[in-house]
């Protein structure tokens, strides 16, 4: 594996290349990856870099949104068949039938969306910004989608603003039960829960902390306790228990894994450096209008 590692190190050089992780990523590609983060910071670094190549360990919608966001470099995603399910839950039909039974009212998609959809909404939004840009709207009703329980967290949390949500979402947050909450809270009395918004409200209502995936990284490190409860994709828990050996990190229950996520090896990674592919492509006109959606929310982010 070393010798491997050493190969990808080697052929970013010569090609000025940077590799972008997401962290529910096999953590071993961590080891070639010049950032690795959630899908707030990865689009961030996308928007900043100088690379001509960017290479995507992450799944199809984040590959895109990086050529959208570079449309002169070259975005490669190692194994196509990284999608998102939940992206797939909404088409640019759908959308438009979705908007034209609630007209007038302003769009927020989820960036876990194709760029179709994005080209068509108002704004976009991660896990770790959702709140503050539909506050942003300056609206009292909003549609979200495709996300129906991140848009309907987003709406408690802020209390005043109706989130009309599209009927979208993960089916890997969705295996949490809120009876796998109570469980472990039996087992480990001591270790706050940790969970992603995109997990049903029965979950998120019994959590202690909500948060994108970096923000449960940075909440488990910046603690003092000793252990925590992780409701999120297995990724987050192999990567805080690789660098924080003398706290425990618990997984809600096995087998918490994105499978899309997981597609990418460091094998992949290699061949698609050395070939060039599988390089990402948007359509000119879809890209542009995507950008704007984008871009109001890297500003409502900064
Ligand atoms: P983050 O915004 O936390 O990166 O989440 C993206 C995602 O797809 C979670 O399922
Ligand atoms: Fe999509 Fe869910 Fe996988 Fe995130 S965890 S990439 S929302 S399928």
């Amino acid at each position: 594996m070393n010798e491997l590692i050493e190969k990808i190190k080697k052929l970013k050089k010569e090609k000025n290349a940077v590799i972008l992780a997401h962290c529910y990523q096999n953590a071993e590609i961590d080891e070639v990856a010049d950032f690795v983060g959630d899908s707030l910071y990865l689009s961030q670094m996308a928007a900043k870099t100088d690379a001509d190549i960017i290479l995507f360990a992450g799944v199809y919608f984040m590959a895109q949104t990086a050529k959208i966001l570079c449309p002169d470099k070259k975005v490669l995603l190692p194994r196509l068949e990284s999608g998102c399910k939940m992206a797939d839950m909404i088409s640019l039909n759908q959308l438009r039938e979705f908007k034209s039974k609630h007209p007038g009212i302003p769009t927020v998609c989820y960036i876990n969306s194709t760029a179709e959809v994005k080209s068509e909404c108002d704004m976009c939004c991660t896990s770790s910004n959702a709140v503050k840009v539909v506050k942003s709207m300056n609206a009292d009703k909003i549609l979200f989608l495709p996300d129906t329980y991140l848009g309907k967290w987003v709406e408690k949390q802020l209390g005043n603003i109706e989130v009309i949500t599209y009927p979208g979402f993960c089916p890997t947050h969705l295996q949490i039960r809120p009876e796998d909450i109570k469980n472990a809270r039996q087992q480990y009395p001591n270790a706050p829960v940790l969970a992603h918004p995109e997990c049903h409200q029965s979950v998120t209502e019994l959590a202690d902390y909500v948060g994108s995936t970096t923000g449960i990284m940075k909440y488990a490190i910046e603690s003092d306790k000793k252990q925590f409860i992780i409701a999120t994709e297995k990724g987050v828990v192999d990567r805080l228990q690789r660098d924080y050996p003398d706290k425990e990190f618990i997984l809600i229950k096995e087998n918490i894994i994105c499978p899309n996520m997981k597609w990418h090896t460091l094998t992949d990674i290699y061949n698609a450096l050395e070939k060039e592919e599988h390089e990402i492509d948007v359509d000119k006109e879809i890209a542009l209008k995507a950008l704007g959606c984008i871009d109001r929310m890297l500003e409502v982010s900064k």
